[in-house]
């Protein structure tokens, strides 16, 4: 646990070259990440709804700080959701609430919204998906509460004249209860989501969204293969939400 998880806790009780070669170095990065975030969860114990909405509020508010840094907060966001209570009570009624309103679409439920930063619980069916979209300048955290989830993550290839816009896959999780996802405004920022049971998710985005950012969302339609048989990379159009 790092000195401020400490505090915390305390207080609250091309061609190849642009596919495996760039794609693999990521996804261990994300396993190194897992792997280290596996760590913290056996050392610190399990978090109430309030101190894990108080201890965000915090590591946020932080944001204008010499040393916060995007992939420093959603490390240390993912480190307090894969310690949150699930059957903490806040949960367990927005739990108790679900119903299916929309065929074919998970259902979103707003849990916590402030200044910096929103929760929100996201219910699938098993197959709903979500398709390939970004979240401009919003870090996230996505917590599996329960259920199954496949998340891919990309980021875009430098562009230039000669060839189309293209992704680059950098993650690609199967996410069971305790396991989390995160991404930055510049990492892993694209992503695609499908349930293969029913899932809860619960997100953190910061900031949160408004007008603004919701407008700046898109959505992407990517090939059918990888671009000129590079593993990992995919040519991509933008189509409506
Ligand atoms: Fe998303």
């Amino acid at each position: 646990m790092d000195d401020y998880d400490r505090r915390v806790f305390l207080k609250l009780s091309l061609p190849g070259f642009l596919g495996l070669g760039l794609a693999l170095p990521a996804l261990a990065a994300q396993a190194r990440e897992a792997a280290a975030l596996d760590g913290r969860k056996r050392e610190g114990g399990p978090i109430e709804w309030d101190a894990f909405i108080e201890s965000v509020a915090n590591y946020a508010g932080r944001r204008a700080a010499d040393d916060w840094a995007e992939e420093k907060f959603v490390r240390r966001v993912a480190a307090m959701a894969r310690r949150l209570k699930i059957d903490d009570p806040r949960l367990e009624e927005a739990f108790a609430g679900y119903v299916n309103k929309n065929p074919d679409w998970p259902e979103f439920e707003a849990l916590h919204h402030e200044q910096e930063f929103q929760v929100t619980l996201i219910e699938f069916e098993p197959g709903e998906a979500i398709a390939h979209h970004d979240h401009p300048q919003i870090n996230g955290v996505i917590c599996c509460a329960s259920g199954d989830v496949g998340i891919q993550n990309f980021d875009f290839l430098p562009a230039t004249d000669d060839r189309p816009m293209l992704l680059k896959q950098v993650g690609d999780l199967r996410c069971r209860a305790g396991a989390v996802s995160t991404l930055t405004s510049e990492a892993r920022n694209i992503h695609a989501l499908k349930a293969n049971a029913f899932t809860q998710l619960i997100d953190v985005f910061s900031p949160p969204y408004n007008g603004e950012r919701s407008r700046a969302t898109r959505w992407f339609e990517l090939g059918d293969g990888p671009y000129q048989g590079i593993p990992g990379v995919y040519e991509c159009g933008l189509r409506a939400g």
